[in-house]
């Protein structure tokens, strides 16, 4: 057996990829764009396996999915490929639209021609997993209950906007041609192989390189933190059980405001590496102007996949971040290697200039 993993090159992607293989004999295949936030080194370990093959390409390439999907002929497909930065999506909307909405309908639409080629018992078996977020349900105030899977979509930003999208097309497929779907809607996401685009990775090599520690507004916003190999087992048990045209709100109670976050990965650095002069990390955070339309707190509500499929969460939140900015310390190659020119150039985009 096999499956086909689209993204399976970015960060919660490479994860699912590599933990997948540590708990499955079936092949994987890995389509992957490579755009800048896709990355081959995150997946070295497993290049010479003879379960995992890797392929250029985009998902709105409908031509090439359905080469791959009748070569390979995949019991299910996950769908992880997507434009992921909110800041990203503000600069430039443009590549949000064109992969995660026009993408995901070309997605859509070689997955329905090869379900409905398929004998009666792959029809049944065939699985289509959306791999979506909490954003698409926009933002809380502080004493609103956590988001279900009922909550209304209200998205903010162009790419929650564009996730929503997606949703709603894969939503559409199951309910107008009865394609075999799966959503899952999960909170941010932390651990190895994060681009340090990201809150909680460029807090960490900013303050390895002694440089701003850039907090957006009061730094008071609330996000729900989930170690990304959570999400992963998440997903594996979804696939494995999760009811067909049902969405699964995936999250590990862990609420914090956006400073706290950043004190604690100080906090750890100030213990497994301290700064020369003796001084604290905390020392480098800068209030800079807050993002435009900022979410001021996402919260899962995560009772449905935890009563109906039996998942929880491994990690806490202290294990969790722990062991990530351990990894970081360990692999300082990794991000040396991310720091091109592209990366320089987007810091200087979205924090040149941008005071408090
Ligand atoms: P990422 O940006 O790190 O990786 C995205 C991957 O998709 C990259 O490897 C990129 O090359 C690939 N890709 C982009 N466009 C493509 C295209 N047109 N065709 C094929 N491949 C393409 O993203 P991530 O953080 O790993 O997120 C993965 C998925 O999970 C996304 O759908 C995202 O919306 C969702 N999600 C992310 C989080 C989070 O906290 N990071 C939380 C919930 C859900
Ligand atoms: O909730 C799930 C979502 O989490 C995913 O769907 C997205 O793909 C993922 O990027 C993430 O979105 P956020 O916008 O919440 O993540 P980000 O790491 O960009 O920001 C987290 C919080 O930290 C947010 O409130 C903005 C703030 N922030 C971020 C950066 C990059 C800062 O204060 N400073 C920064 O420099």
């Amino acid at each position: 057996m096999t499956i086909l993993v689209t993204g399976g090159a970015g960060f919660i992607g490479s994860n699912f990829v590599l933990d997948w293989l540590d708990h499955s004999d079936e092949a994987v295949i890995n389509l992957d764009k490579l755009t800048y936030a896709g990355n081959l080194a995150n997946l070295v370990s497993i290049e010479r396996s003879q379960q995992y093959v890797f392929v250029h390409g985009d998902i709105g390439d409908s031509a090439l999915i359905g080469r791959l999907l009748a070569e390979h002929q995949p019991r299910a497909i996950l769908n992880f490929a997507a434009e992921s930065h909110v800041d990203r999506s503000i600069h430039g909307p443009g590549d949000f639209i064109e992969t995660n909405i026009v993408g995901t309908f070309h997605l859509l639409e070689a997955v329905r021609a090869y379900w409905s080629r398929l004998s009666p018992d792959g029809q049944r078996s065939l699985r289509f997993l959306h791999v979506s977020t909490d954003e698409v349900y926009g933002s809380l105030s502080k004493d609103e209950p956590a988001f279900t899977e009922n909550h209304r979509y209200e998205p903010n930003s162009p790419y929650s906007a564009s996730k929503a999208a997606s949703d709603h097309l894969v939503r559409a497929y199951h309910h107008t041609y009865g394609l075999p779907v799966l959503t899952t809607n999960c909170s941010n996401n932390y651990g190895p192989y994060h681009f340090p685009e990201k809150l909680i990775p460029l807090m960490i090599v900013n303050a390895l390189a002694g440089k701003p520690l850039p907090v957006y507004g009061d730094g008071q916003q609330i996000r729900d933190w989930l170690y990304v190999k959570d999400h992963c087992s998440a997903i594996r048990r979804v696939l494995e059980a999760g009811a067909l045209g049902e969405t699964y709100n995936i999250g590990g109670w862990n609420e914090k405001p956006n400073l706290d976050i950043v004190h604690m990965v100080c906090a750890i650095l100030d213990e497994l590496k301290p700064r020369a002069d003796g001084r604290a990390y905390r020392a480098q955070i800068t209030y800079v102007a807050d993002r435009p339309g900022h979410d001021r707190r996402y919260a899962i509500d995560a009772r449905k996949i935890e009563r109906e499929l039996g998942w929880k969460p491994a990690e806490t939140f202290e294990t969790g971040i722990r062991k990530t900015v351990q990894w970081y310390l360990d692999n300082p190659d990794w991000t040396a290697d991310i720091q091109s020119g592209a990366y320089r150039e987007w810091v200087e985009k979205n924090y040149t200039g941008r005071t408090a």
